[in-house]
């Protein structure tokens, strides 16, 4: 569906864009990781931003091994640095019906960071259940199940450099 030039290219404008907005920062930028579907997207991410930068990362699990939400958010694994007072920007593989986002937005609100923002790899709008502030998003996608560039059918498929539609 998208290949992985085009992935690298629409990842560096959007760090290039993320480096203008937040080059006032006081302390460095948190990029707070959802896992384990962002991790190549953070991590290229990071490498193109000009402006310093911590990690962090969050898990939530709603999928199990199939290509429907259950509807179900639950928290993994915590915040380990605390964002309170932080510039913190939350970065995901894909945006689907927004349970997951918002569920981890309200979260990571919860500790008062001084600003909080989304930046996605892939949005389905058509399947959107709940509304997510979208700060910085690569691509509109449509309503397919896709695989690869950190994402995954059943745990495989997340070291694809491309994105690919998963052919039932
Ligand atoms: P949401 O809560 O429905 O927005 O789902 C978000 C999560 O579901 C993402 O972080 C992914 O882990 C997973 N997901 C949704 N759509 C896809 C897809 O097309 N491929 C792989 N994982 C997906
Ligand atoms: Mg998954």
């Amino acid at each position: 569906m998208i290949s992985a030039d085009a992935i690298q290219r629409r990842v560096r404008e959007i760090a290039e864009q993320i480096s203008r907005d937040y080059q006032s920062l006081e302390r460095p930028l948190i990029l707070l990781s959802v896992l384990k579907g962002s991790v190549c997207f953070a991590t290229d991410l990071s490498r193109y931003v000009t402006v310093p930068v911590n990690f962090d990362y969050v898990a939530v699990s709603s999928y199990g091994a199939g290509t429907q939400s259950s509807g179900h958010v639950q928290l993994l694994k915590d915040l380990t640095m605390d964002v309170g007072g932080r510039d913190v920007l939350m970065v995901e593989d894909i945006i689907d019906t927004g349970l997951t986002t918002s569920f981890l937005f309200d979260h990571v609100q919860r500790h008062q960071p001084k600003s909080l923002k989304l930046c996605v790899l892939l949005n389905k709008e058509e399947r959107r259940i709940t509304p997510v502030p979208i700060a910085y998003k690569g691509f509109d996608i449509p309503n397919q199940f896709v695989v690869g560039y950190g994402l995954d059918f059943d745990e495989l498929y997340r070291n694809l450099t491309a994105v690919h539609i998963l052919e039932p």
